[in-house]
């Protein structure tokens, strides 16, 4: 609409700024009363020397367009009204006919990498990576919307010294069973006992290096138990992955590119990047602290591995972009690793993106490990499924499938309350809160849907194209929204903001429950099939708000 109206004005100013410039300048006026869209003319009125309220009354003089109903000039601002009825009619009739698709477009060419979640092999899914794999599950779906390929890639931690100091603690004391049984906890459980031991016992740092550097030459007994470590951790993984409704294309993780290091660290070398520093290799960085590449018994790290990473991510995939949805905490990790990309003489280094966020905090502080006592993400969700399952006994105990209902609300919940926040800010976490049918969270929206389906099935709503009657200034708002949806899905993508998503479905159910309060949907008059209308394209960006954000919307709770 916007488009199309900016298109209209740039006419008007003969071309003195693009339609695109116009388009950034309209606003939303404070009151409706002001009309629709407003266009202030100060950024004309500096460059043509004019007024702006000269301006704005010539342009308000000679502007039209199939959708405007009338114009006005007031203080430096042109006014539009929309025609209610025409642009009614063409949102509306749009999102029946596009459904699930609407708000799709085809910017996107090519793929796009997503690194998210990645979760270290043998600990606990800690509250960090909860974020990571939602946020990244949102960015991923919301590439594709905008018409690029998505690859979810799990970067697992699942190489690094610290599988030297598991193979000694389970040789010490590992029990086959137990571990089993509850692999994670088991072997969270002799990582701590390694720790606390090793400060009694210096020696057992130098077994876990050379137990380390066996695994790195391939010995059999060391990469048995590995795999078995991250087989078992995996299992556990998937079960997360499952409940949260979320698969990876890949779990290449850090050892997936063991061979891969050599050649970088080689083309390092030639591109005489690498830099001796007491028997390690650097690569020395503008701005910042050098990058470790190698240690001085040869061994590599985490920024080694990511490099090779990106080097075949970029072979392999050919990407557009990668992202990297990581914590704020590793921004200096991101920063050197984009740099010695670019050292390297490599254009598509400025494809890369770190995409951080917080923290999420309990009572303002960090939940995460203390001393092997941790937030388990699992026990999180069990509880949010729990709350949901003893809401609806309380509300609504004759409802079928409420196993599964409990489980949409509770994981929806969870998901909601990180996404609805702007990554970047940290987040606390209560699951009271985002379990509140009245608040900003994922049931109240979840609570809408099913209450527009509820209603959509009672009454035989139009399922085709049609002619809409005006539904008035109580429903014009809705449409509005409704019309900004594709929109939405640009700019939350461009930014990489899935918050503005979870917003915009916030607004909408707000909106439509006010709609709902005032309005009877169902009053048998001429104007029901247009209210039914407008009730299933709510349902319709509702429901595709929620799959952007990846959480399920049941038909009934
Ligand atoms: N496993 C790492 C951690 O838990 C996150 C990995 C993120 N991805 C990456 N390519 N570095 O901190």
């Amino acid at each position: 609409m916007n488009k199309k109206i900016a298109e209209s004005m740039a006419e008007v100013v003969n071309h003195q700024l693009t339609a695109d410039d116009i388009a950034s300048l309209l606003e939303k006026p404070k009151s409706s009363e002001l009309g629709d869209v407003a266009f202030p003319c100060f950024t004309l009125a500096k460059r043509w020397k004019k007024s702006p309220q000269t301006i704005a009354a010539d342009i308000a003089s000679q502007l039209n367009n199939d959708n405007i109903q009338r114009v006005q000039a007031v203080g430096g601002y042109v006014n539009i009204f929309l025609d209610q009825q025409k642009v009614t009619q063409q949102v509306l009739s749009n999102i029946m006919q596009a459904k699930q698709s609407y708000g799709t477009n085809q910017t996107g060419m090519g793929a796009v990498v997503l690194d998210f979640s990645s979760p270290n092999i043998a600990k606990p899914f800690s509250m960090g990576h909860l974020r990571s794999t939602v946020i990244g599950n949102a960015l991923a779906n919301m590439a594709e919307k905008n018409g690029y390929q998505a690859i979810r890639i799990n970067h697992l931690g699942d190489w690094g010294t610290q599988f030297g100091k598991l193979i000694v603690a389970y040789q010490y004391w590992g029990d086959k069973q137990a571990i089993t049984a509850s692999p994670i906890e088991e072997l969270l459980k002799i990582y701590v006992q390694f720790h606390e031991e090793a400060e009694q016992d210096p020696a057992l740092i130098e077994q876990a290096r050379a137990a380390f550097k066996a695994l790195e030459d391939g010995d059999a007994e060391a990469l048995a138990l590995w795999q078995w470590f991250r087989d078992v951790s995996l299992v556990e993984f998937q079960s997360i992955y499952e409940l949260l409704g979320i698969h990876f294309d890949a779990f290449t993780g850090e050892a997936f590119y063991n061979d891969k290091m050599m050649p970088v660290v080689t083309e390092l070398q030639e591109k005489g990047l690498l830099v001796e520093s007491d028997g390690a290799y650097v690569v020395e960085m503008e701005e910042m602290p050098p990058c470790l590449m190698t240690k001085t018994d040869g061994a590599t790290l985490y920024a080694t591995r990511d490099l090779a990473a990106a080097l075949y991510r970029q072979q392999h995939y050919q990407p557009e972009k990668i992202f990297y949805v990581v914590g704020n905490e590793q921004s200096l990790h991101f920063k050197q690793l984009f740099q010695v990309i670019e050292k390297m003489g490599y254009a598509w280094a400025k494809n890369l993106q770190h995409v951080p966020f917080g923290m999420m905090l309990k009572d303002g502080k960090k939940m995460s490990t203390r001393k092997g006592k941790v937030v388990l993400l699992a026990d999180v969700l069990a509880e949010a499924i729990a709350t949901a399952k003893r809401n609806i006994e309380e509300k609504n105990p004759h409802l079928p499938n409420k196993e599964r209902v409990a489980q949409q609300v509770g994981v929806g919940a969870v998901i909601f309350n990180d996404l609805k926040y702007h990554r970047l800010n940290d987040i606390e976490f209560s699951i009271e809160q985002m379990m509140n049918f009245e608040g900003e969270t994922g049931p109240y929206v979840q609570y809408t849907y099913a209450r527009l389906c509820s209603i959509l099935e009672k009454a035989n709503a139009p399922a085709e194209v049609m002619t809409f009657q005006p539904l008035g200034e109580q429903a014009w708002p809705i449409v509005l929204l409704l019309e900004q949806f594709p929109k939405v899905v640009a700019t939350s993508f461009d930014q990489a903001d899935p918050s503005q998503i979870a917003k915009y479905a916030l607004q909408l159910a707000r909106l439509l429950n006010k709609y709902y309060a005032q309005q009877k949907i169902l009053a048998d008059d001429e104007y029901q099939a247009s209210r039914l209308a407008l009730c299933s394209c709510v349902a319709i960006v509702l429901k595709e708000s929620f799959a952007l954000l990846g959480i399920e919307l049941p038909e009934n709770m």
